[in-house]
């Protein structure tokens, strides 16, 4: 909210003066960072380390987007606060009751807003959302890259037509995770769906249901696995809602063929994800296609979200081990095998980098560089292919050149004793692939929620 104001007062300003209270601006939120990243360093609690990792993401953005506006400004692009450029960013806002003007003071607000009721709005582009106040406990938020934010406006503008958003792209561009972020800025409950082809219409019509009368967004998961008869009657009960949301006189609806009447929320909403590559997906049927507003989310900005989550987890060098990081995957992605269960998309990345903020912590005197490297081979080797392994190796050391020790790789020694211990307790021949097969399951386990050992007959998955 502060940000918001200090921004508006310093565009709304006019002349030249404004790069200069920019760039005061921009002063402060620099500050703040390195204050913040400071902070990171002496917490223990999981809560409270994620709570400085999302302040000092949201942070970032803000000091990106001052920068912008600053640079904006010296080609005199951006006159004022009305302007596209700074409309189309997420603004907080606190109005009171009687007050009509949107660019309240801020002294003014804050010596009467604990005398008035007030409430905080939150604007994207031209539709305002009232804040709602839900508590949805201490999660972690993404990083907002300009794909976020072309999509949080899509959303803004679908929701004020009273249409539907449905992010479309392949796995792991961050669809679903847009929605509930978006969500979670608005403290508003989203409720997440995944679709299956079993789904019938009666299931929808009872989410709907709860949907529409707790106000609560409705995110289903790849819904073009339902078939293609089912969408057509879910068709018809979104663009009732739709309608009825709409139509501001009646907020009462019954669903096609049932006589019940539901209320409809005004802040009710649903979204769709899609992905229009995986085989067995239908076609949407034409009732559908029309009040579907498709986003495309083809390519995630995967080097800036590496660059907040590693300056967030305390390395210095984020801004280059993010493009090594984000390079190697990339080399990953097109030079090795292809594998059914390789990902090399977003979602492993992410993987990678949560393990590399957990090693920091650790070895906090380890050099980044070193640290970063090891870490990746850690985490990717294990699910490598055996031919895949030294091409890997190849390109890490290409990427890595002053890291010379990327083959060795030892054996956790916490563990070592323990896996001696327990082969020769059962006379089992400690075998050095075996023991280090062990070493990465256990590495795996770490990071993973789920863990899938696969291999033909015979190699001993179940006994390790
Ligand atoms: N902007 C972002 N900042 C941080 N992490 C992100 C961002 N976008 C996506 N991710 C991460 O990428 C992963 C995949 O996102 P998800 O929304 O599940 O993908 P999809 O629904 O497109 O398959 C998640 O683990 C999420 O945390
Ligand atoms: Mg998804």
């Amino acid at each position: 909210m502060k940000w918001t104001t200090q921004c508006e007062a310093a565009i709304g300003r006019g002349d030249k003066k404004i790069v200069k209270d920019i760039k005061a601006v921009a002063q402060e939120a620099h500050d703040l960072l390195i204050k913040m990243a400071s902070w990171t360093e002496d917490v223990d609690s999981v809560m409270a380390r994620r709570k400085i990792e999302m302040m000092i993401s949201l942070q970032v953005h803000q000091r990106d987007i001052v920068n912008e506006l600053a640079s904006l400004q010296r080609q005199k692009q951006l006159t004022d606060v009305q302007d596209f450029e700074w409309t189309k960013r997420m603004r907080t806002y606190y109005h009171l009751e009687d007050d009509i003007d949107e660019d309240e003071d801020e002294e003014e607000s804050s010596k009467t807003q604990h005398d008035k009721n007030g409430k905080c709005v939150v604007s994207i582009a031209e539709t305002s959302f009232e804040y709602q106040n839900e508590f949805l406990g201490c999660k972690e938020r993404l990083v907002v890259t300009p794909l976020t934010d072309r999509c949080r406006v899509a959303i803004a503008q679908t929701f004020s037509m009273f249409q539907c958003s449905a992010p479309t792209g392949p796995a792991g561009t961050g669809k679903t995770e847009t929605v509930k972020d978006l969500g979670r800025h608005l403290g508003h409950y989203v409720v997440v769906t995944n679709c299956t082809e079993q789904m019938r219409y009666s299931h929808c019509e009872r989410i709907f249901r709860g949907l529409c009368t707790s106000g609560a967004w409705g995110c289903f998961d790849e819904f073009n696995r339902i078939s293609s008869s089912v969408l057509s009657v879910i068709g018809h009960q979104m663009q009732a809602i739709m309608d009825a949301k709409a139509s501001h006189e009646s907020s009462t609806l019954s669903f096609p063929g049932d006589k019940k009447m539901t209320t409809v929320h005004d802040m009710c909403s649903i979204f769709v994800t899609m992905n229009p590559d995986y085989a067995c997906r239908n076609e949407l049927p034409e009732n559908l296609k029309s009040l579907l507003r498709p986003m495309a989310m083809i390519k995630p900005d995967s080097e800036a979200i590496a660059k907040v989550k590693l300056c967030s987890n305390g390395f210095s060098d984020f801004v280059g081990l993010a493009r090594k990081i984000c390079a190697l995957y990339e080399f990953c992605d097109s030079q090795l095998s292809i594998q059914p269960h390789y990902d090399f998309g977003l979602r492993s990345i992410c993987s990678a980098l949560e393990m590399m903020g957990h090693e920091k912590r650790g070895n906090k005197d380890e050099p980044e560089e070193h640290l970063t490297s090891r870490t990746l081979r850690d985490v990717i080797v294990p699910k490598l292919v055996k031919e895949d392994i030294k091409i890997f190796l190849y390109l890490l050391r290409d990427i890595f050149p002053e890291q010379d020790d990327l083959d060795n790789r030892s054996l956790s020694s916490k563990y070592q004793g323990a896996v001696k211990t327990v082969m020769s307790e059962r006379n089992l021949y400690a075998d050095k692939t075996w023991t280090s097969k062990i070493d990465e399951l256990q590495n795996t386990l770490r990071i993973r929620h789920g863990v899938m050992v696969s291999g033909p007959p015979g190699t001993c998955d179940v006994g390790a």
